[in-house]
């Protein structure tokens, strides 16, 4: 079975956890969308608090009622993917650049749900670069910063995302450093001392924040907890 299918069996999965009534958080990503492409498909009565414009653009589409996250109280559900799964469901999310959103949307919700392929679950978190959202301004004087922590941490300098046609922006108009570390052997300690550079927005280090994960396997889809 191809990662693809994993994760659209992973998003079939999700899709079934939601009910008519509920507010819904949508991720973002290729496994994200799979979750909303089989919500659609059951045309509940929900509305969804999209995590990125491409997924709210994605729902439109969809025809899925969507809120800001402001419009809301809580969010009762988010269903979304990551880059790495790890020990106790610590996640490293934001390949996807939507990071900030999806925290947000996460942190505001009651169940949290990650959905993914079977290679996404590690051993140890780091393999994938880590995501850092910083903001425009001074952010070659963040990124040193940055690079500081990544000394004391043993790591090579984080490094700014670029694309095709030049720096990769962010829907909140920030930009990224990836820190590629091969391994983080202590993330809450990592997460606190990007968090507390002045220019961080956020990182993508997303601990004890999801209640379970659902991975699409050649043998079926395996529900893990933390
Ligand atoms: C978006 O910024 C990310 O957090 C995605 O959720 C993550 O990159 C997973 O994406 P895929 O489902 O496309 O692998």
């Amino acid at each position: 079975m191809s990662a693809d299918d994993q994760k659209r069996q992973a998003g079939e999965a999700a899709a079934e956890l939601v009910e008519s009534g509920m507010v819904v958080g949508l991720g973002t990503g290729s496994t994200a969308a799979w979750f909303v492409k089989a919500l659609a498909v059951r045309k509940l009565h929900i509305r969804g608090v999209p995590t990125s414009d491409a997924t709210a653009n994605l729902a439109r589409e969809l025809g899925i009622s969507l809120a800001a996250l402001d419009d809301v109280k809580a969010v009762d559900l988010t269903v979304d993917g990551a880059d790495e799964i790890g020990p106790g469901l610590s996640l490293i999310k934001g390949g996807g650049a939507a990071l900030l959103r999806e925290k947000l949307v996460w942190e505001a919700s009651r169940r949290c749900v990650v959905i993914a392929d079977a290679a996404k679950h590690v051993t140890v978190l780091g393999k994938f670069p880590l995501p850092i959202e910083v903001v425009r301004f001074g952010h070659v004087h963040t990124g040193q910063r940055l690079a500081d922590i990544a000394a004391e941490f043993e790591l090579p300098p984080p490094r700014l995302r670029m694309a095709d046609r030049g720096v990769v922006v962010t829907d909140g108009g920030n930009l990224i450093y990836d820190m590629a570390s091969g391994r983080i052997d202590e993330p809450a300690g990592l997460a606190a001392a990007l968090k507390a550079v002045t220019g961080v927005v956020d990182h993508g280090l997303f601990l004890d924040l999801a209640d379970e994960a659902l991975l699409g396997t050649d043998a079926g889809v395996v529900r893990l907890t933390p």
